[in-house]
């Protein structure tokens, strides 16, 4: 009788000499086929005597499973090769899940901002730009709004802190779009100084502004869009005008209620806040402020240097996302800007 140890030795080696699978298949077959050294070995046991064939098949089925045991782990080790040799070669993973691509689409205030900004492009608006990080001076005083004046607390400010972390209180957010209308108003005032009667003013600024304010209807980020229309012969009618046509088109409805209530600003004289009626969704019926005007306050135009007995105008400070609540039928203007892509996708 063969060394069986040899035997199973051998196997061993001869599978590890062979790295393709159908090879080793073939090895196998020397050893555990149908006239495999094995089973030769099973075979031969007929001819020994019976009280050793005992022992003797218990060794034969020892060696018989090592061989199992090596092939089996070179047939593993055979796979993970060849994985690995794919992997290497091939650029794309195709076992890999696949990376969907994903929809985007518009903000739903983008879209509302891009809409305003088309409409009032339509009547000839420019728009004007202004930063968001702005002086006391520009946000308020230039607005006449001294010091110390009561309205100021009709806003609630965000004061920037300084290098000492003390708060600068001359530098914050702007609280609302107006100071562009400051900022762009001496800046067309100086583009045309040789002029003797300026070209007209006709502008709208959208833009971020900030509040210490937070409920459904008020978010302490969100947008206003300004506009500016000062001319030599510029009325409050044209003002209502402008703005209900605006309103009337931006809902693409003749009949919207739109209601001009009077009320007060530093920088407008006569003013006014702009209600709009929901059309739509749970509040239907119900009034939004939507914008506060009016007819720019002479003080404000003398302190830019345009002569408020020559030009007139007004101005309007409109809240885009209170449009995308009401054209949506919203009820918290804050769902807009927590980023939920559940709220934000049925927009799309
Ligand atoms: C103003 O900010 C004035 N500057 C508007 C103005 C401009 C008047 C030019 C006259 C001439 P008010 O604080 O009312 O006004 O804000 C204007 C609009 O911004 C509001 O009608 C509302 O639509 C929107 N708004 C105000 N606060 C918030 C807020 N916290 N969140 C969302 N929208 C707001
Ligand atoms: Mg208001």
């Amino acid at each position: 009788m063969q060394n069986l140890d040899q035997i199973a030795l051998e196997a061993a080696a001869a599978f590890a000499a062979t790295d393709d699978p159908d090879a080793l298949e073939q090895v196998k077959a020397r050893f555990l086929g149908k006239n495999g050294r094995i089973t030769e070995q099973l075979k031969g046991m007929a001819k020994l005597p019976p009280e050793e064939r005992k022992s003797v098949g218990a060794t034969i089925n020892q060696a018989k499973e090592a061989i199992e045991a090596a092939l089996n782990a070179r047939r593993e080790a055979i796979r993970r090769l060849a994985l690995e040799r794919r992997l290497g070669e091939e650029y794309l993973d195709v076992t890999l899940p696949g990376r969907r691509e994903s929809r985007g689409g518009l903000h739903p205030v983008t879209r509302t901002l891009e809409r305003i900004e088309a409409l009032f492009g339509s009547i000839g608006f420019e728009v004007a730009d202004g930063p968001e990080i702005e002086s006391d001076f520009q946000n308020f005083t230039a607005l006449n709004t001294p010091e110390d004046h009561p309205a100021r607390s009709m806003h609630d400010t965000f004061y920037l802190l300084d290098e000492n972390g003390q708060v600068a209180e001359d530098i914050l957010l702007r609280t609302h779009t107006s100071p562009i209308q400051v900022r762009y108003m001496q800046a067309h005032v100086a583009k045309y100084a040789h002029l003797e009667t300026m070209p007209e003013i006709r502008i709208i600024a959208p833009g971020r502004v900030y509040r210490v304010d937070s409920d459904a209807t008020h978010s302490p980020m969100f947008h206003q869009v300004e506009g500016l229309w000062i001319g030599e012969n510029v009325n409050f009618a044209d003002l209502k005008g402008v703005v209900a046509d605006f309103l009337r088109r931006f809902f693409e409805s003749d009949d919207l209620q739109v209601r001009f209530r009077p009320s007060f600003f530093p920088f407008t004289e006569p003013s006014a806040e702009i209600d709009v009626a929901f059309i739509s969704g749970p509040l239907k019926g119900r009034w939004l402020e939507i914008a506060g005007c009016g007819m720019v306050h002479p003080n404000v135009l003398r302190h830019v240097g345009i002569d408020p007995e020559k030009y007139i105008g007004f101005a309007f400070g409109m809240g885009p996302d209170r449009l995308t609540m009401l054209r949506y039928g919203v009820n918290d203007l804050r769902l807009f800007f927590d980023g939920d892509l559940r709220f934000l996708r049925q927009f799309i």
